[in-house]
């Protein structure tokens, strides 16, 4: 049998640092307030001049280090984000100049903060099907360039960052390792929850698009918490239930960093105890698609993830759409 395995991970987080402090001068907002309501402390801001391409490429780049691979052997690039560098072509094609890879698959994946869940489970299909050998899937946004940072509703939640991970084949005889289960939902009645009304064929761009603010994001926070919470936690539960496994048999949990609350109500809702999540919202925000990869990447340069381990990542975003996978390393 054939399995999919991460051969690497990669991380890129710009340098610039947005505190709680910072926006106290921007909104009516505080940093107590921040930090009880989410958890978040700081946000990356990427520098300007510098685009969703040029991370991504940096995080794809050190997954293929941590590989052991050049990015001359990458075949395919999945790339979920819904902040690409512009409309057309798919980021995932500059990134592949950018990266110096072959000629070969790249697209962009729009499934907001699950575009690393359903990457995962895209790029798992390719490689056991025997499609692909050596696949890219990066997580990336930019969402400080499309943010309203006179609301303090959205503005305070969210950052910039891009993390990846190489996938190849793993061929096993006896126990599996490497990508036990995938599951990728979706529930387009929720759509209006959150979104960026503007810039697409409902309102092309015009100067009345942006002078009506169309361009940033739109959220109803308590919506998408409360789906979060039972849409995640339910997730979990199916990727655990689909495995024969218990909630004492996940020894790790890499959930989308959104609101340190949702992850609680979802720790909650499995009985999985929080010290088996890994949690860096604090530092990054809200990062949507990069949340997974980046703090897989710090839990596996933190010695966290040990050979063995049954590891859960977890996201719902946008959509709304969310997923689960379940990974043995
Ligand atoms: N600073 C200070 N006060 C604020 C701020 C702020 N930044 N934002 C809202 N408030 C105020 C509200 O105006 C409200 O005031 P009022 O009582 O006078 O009306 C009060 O704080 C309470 O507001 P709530 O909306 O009830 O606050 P809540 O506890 O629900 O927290 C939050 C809001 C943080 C947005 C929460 O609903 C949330 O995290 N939702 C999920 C949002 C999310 O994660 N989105 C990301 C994309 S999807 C995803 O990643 C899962």
């Amino acid at each position: 049998m054939i399995a999919t395995r991460i051969l690497g991970t990669g991380s890129a987080t710009p340098g610039a640092v947005l505190t709680n402090h910072d926006l106290e001068k921007m909104v009516n907002t505080s940093d107590a307030w921040i930090r009880e309501r989410t958890g978040i402390e700081n946000r990356r801001i990427l520098e300007p001049g510098r685009v969703t391409s040029d991370v991504a490429a940096e995080a794809g780049a050190k997954a293929c280090t941590a590989a052991g691979i050049s990015p001359s052997e990458i075949d395919c690039i999945i790339l979920g984000t819904v902040t690409p560098d512009m409309p057309m072509p798919a980021t995932a094609t500059i990134v592949q100049q950018k990266l110096g890879a072959p000629v070969g698959a790249a697209f962009d994946l729009s499934a907001a903060c699950a575009g690393f869940i359903y990457g995962l489970g895209i790029g798992d299909a390719f490689v056991r099907q025997g499609v692909f050998k050596r696949v890219l899937v990066i997580g990336v946004e930019i969402l400080s360039r499309v943010l309203d940072w006179k609301d303090r509703n959205t503005c305070v939640l969210f950052g910039d960052a891009a993390g990846a991970v190489v996938l190849g084949p793993e061929r096993w005889e006896v126990k599996p390792r490497g990508i036990l289960s995938t599951h990728m939902l979706a529930d387009g009645t929720q759509w209006e929850q959150l979104y960026i009304p503007g810039g697409g064929s409902k309102h092309p761009t015009t100067s009345a698009t942006v002078a009506e603010n169309l361009h940033v994001v739109k959220m109803n926070g308590k919506a998408v918490f409360a789906h979060a919470v039972r849409n995640i936690a339910s997730a979990c539960q199916t990727a655990i239930d689909a495995n024969g496994l218990r909630a004492e048999d996940v020894d790790l949990v890499v959930a989308h960093q959104a609101n340190l609350r949702i992850v609680e109500g979802v720790a909650q809702r499995c009985n999985l105890p929080m010290s088996k999540f890994y949690i860096n919202i604090q530092k990054y925000g809200n990062t949507s698609s990069a949340s997974i990869p980046v703090a897989l990447d710090e839990a596996v340069r933190e010695g966290r993830v040990k050979e063995g381990m049954n590891i859960l990542f977890c996201a719902l975003g946008a959509g709304f759409s969310w997923g689960s996978t379940l990974y043995r390393w």
